[in-house]
């Protein structure tokens, strides 16, 4: 775990974050789920599409990962020579922690006719051992150009899968995992808050579950949310996925209301990712000072993993997201 002991008391962390970025000619990466004050000093904020591509092109010696880890690294599988700095390497994911390399292996064993698409989300480990990596903005273009008759498992959002598989009409077989975010959104306090704002309507995450999804006006990537957001005729939306996506909405519109969808308790704040929230300035500011924590990935593993990064990238070629609405 990473542990900050020492006092930044009399440290201007904005100011010193500013001074590392060019001394260390750094690019500050950000997730749309990091807190607003790192979102607001990041060079580009972005969905995991845009923040790949972003990683793979910058000319930056240094990036500074705002994020979690799966995605810190992929940028590192992408750009082996920058120094990839995670403000905290606890920040996981559950989905990434749902399937462990080994038993993926052998799920893929059991399946030998099948190919595997697999959800960024997840180590570089099941990376080398799958076909195609997706996210969610780019998983529809890429599915769209894989043969009806060619089986697929899909690993290890249950929830993406199967809503693809649905809108697609496919039958891949499903990874049972599920993020913990947006599984803990609840039907029925959605229902009542649609009650009190009648016409107002629901952009979801493919990442929730059907009782979610089925009561949305627009399903899509985070990168997709926001496009949606600058265009519903309509002045208050209601948004289920991680709320800080919200600083953005409210940052380009600033004259409509964006409400998060409710968990079970009817408080969106248990829709906070815990490991997106580990990042703070201060620990940004400290990797980009001490230059860790560091992602570092043994070579032959990531030349692996690069292959179904490369083949995403590839594939995914046209689309086109929504990720610098936060840039500075
Ligand atoms: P996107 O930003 O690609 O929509 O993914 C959301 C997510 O799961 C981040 O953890
Ligand atoms: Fe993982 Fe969910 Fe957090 Fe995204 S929001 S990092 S999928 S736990």
């Amino acid at each position: 775990m990473t542990v900050q002991t020492e006092s930044l008391a009399g440290v201007d962390i904005r100011a010193e974050i500013e001074r590392l970025r060019k001394e260390r000619n750094a690019v500050i990466l950000a997730h749309y789920y990091q807190r607003p004050e790192i979102q607001d000093l990041a060079d580009f904020v972005g969905d995991s599409l845009e923040l790949s591509r972003k990683a793979a092109d910058t000319d930056a010696e240094v990036i500074a990962f705002c994020g979690v880890k799966f995605m810190a690294d992929t940028a590192k599988i992408l750009s082996p020579n920058k120094i990839v700095v995670l403000p905290d390497m606890d920040a996981g994911c559950s989905l990434e922690d749902s399937c462990p390399p080994e038993m993926f292996r052998k799920f893929r064993e059991a399946h030998p006719d099948h190919i595997a698409l697999t959800y960024i989300n997840c180590s570089t480990e099941v990376k080398a051992l799958s076909d195609i990596i997706v996210t969610s903005s780019s998983a529809e273009t890429i599915l769209d150009q894989i043969p009806e008759d060619q089986k697929i498992i899909f690993g290890p959002d249950r929830h993406l899968g199967g809503y693809l598989n649905r809108k697609f009409d496919r039958e891949m077989l499903l990874w049972p995992g599920v993020c913990v975010v947006h599984e803990a959104f609840s039907e029925t306090e959605l229902l009542k808050l649609k009650a009190q704002h009648p016409g107002a309507p629901v952009a979801a995450h493919p990442e929730c579950p059907p009782t979610i999804v089925d009561h949305a006006d627009y399903v899509g990537s985070t990168s997709g949310i926001l496009a949606f957001a600058k265009s519903f005729p309509g002045d208050t939306l209601i948004v289920a996925t991680e709320p800080h996506i919200i600083h953005q909405m409210e940052r380009a519109l600033p004259n409509k209301r964006f409400i998060g969808a409710p968990g079970a308790d009817g408080n969106c704040n248990c829709n906070i990712c815990p490991y997106m929230a580990l990042n703070t300035l201060e620990k940004l500011y400290l990797s980009l000072r001490d230059l860790k924590p560091r992602v570092e990935i043994e070579e032959s593993l990531r030349l692996d993993a690069r292959k179904s990064l490369d083949r995403m990238l590839e594939m995914a070629a046209g689309t086109v997201g929504q990720g610098d609405l936060g840039a500075r």
